[in-house]
């Protein structure tokens, strides 16, 4: 069944362990790390992560939006994430790959992450060396509330493809925009896990709108 992680990046940030409870029927956490240079926008880091764990046995899918994010990895790790992702246009291949060696050496879960402009092709080493989760953006990274970018419906449909050839195993996750109506064509396209910040908490019935999302 597919996997519903709400984006915390859409919560109210003085009411965060509320708005945390408030989602406990998805299956995982999705944490939104921004740092104002490989995006325009600020969120949240370490220190928060680590409130979040000691609040919550939810998986705690961390999402880096930074620069050179090998710098981050052991904090991250140590802070509690079960998963990090690295975007493959925050740094050179080699470094993206010594972070990626990192969290396994770590025993984190390993996810890379593609911007829109990003070919589909450009994840096969990654998935050759073995990662645990490839996660495409449907949206330009760096806010919640946008729509969703139907032109990236054919790369899930690829990576879906690419996984299954070389990396049986890797979850595909889409990030961006999703609602009941894109979620239904994210599964289409062979998603495995479904981020979704404003169509869970701007909903009345938030386990409602998280069960429609999972179809
Ligand atoms: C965007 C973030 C997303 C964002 C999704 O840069 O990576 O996770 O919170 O928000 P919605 O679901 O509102 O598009
Ligand atoms: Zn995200």
């Amino acid at each position: 069944m597919t996997k519903i992680a709400p984006s915390i990046l859409s919560a109210d940030f003085c009411r965060l362990g509320e708005d945390i409870q408030k989602v406990s029927s998805a299956d995982w956490l999705h944490v939104d790390v921004m740092d104002g240079m490989f995006v325009p926008n600020i969120s949240i880091g370490v220190p928060v992560v680590k409130s979040i764990r000691a609040h919550t046995d939810m998986f705690l899918d961390v999402h880096l939006m930074v620069e050179k994010p090998g710098r981050y990895v052991k904090a991250f790790s140590q802070a509690g994430a079960d998963l990090l992702s690295i975007h493959l246009e925050a740094d050179m291949p080699p470094a993206l790959h010594a972070a990626l060696d990192e969290m396994e050496a770590l025993g984190v879960k390993k996810g890379i992450v593609l911007r829109p402009i990003t070919a589909p092709e450009a994840v096969i080493p990654y998935l050759q060396r073995g990662v645990d989760l490839v996660l495409v953006m449907t949206v330009e990274p760096g806010f919640g509330g946008q729509s969703f970018m139907a032109d990236q419906l054919p790369k899930i449909s690829a990576l879906r493809a690419l996984i299954d050839q070389y990396c049986p195993g890797c979850l595909l996750e889409v990030d961006g925009g999703v609602n009941v109506e894109t979620a239904r064509l994210c599964r289409q396209a062979g998603a495995d896990v479904l981020v979704a910040g404003s169509a869970v908490y701007g909903a009345a019935d938030i386990p409602a709108a998280i069960a429609a999302l999972r179809g």
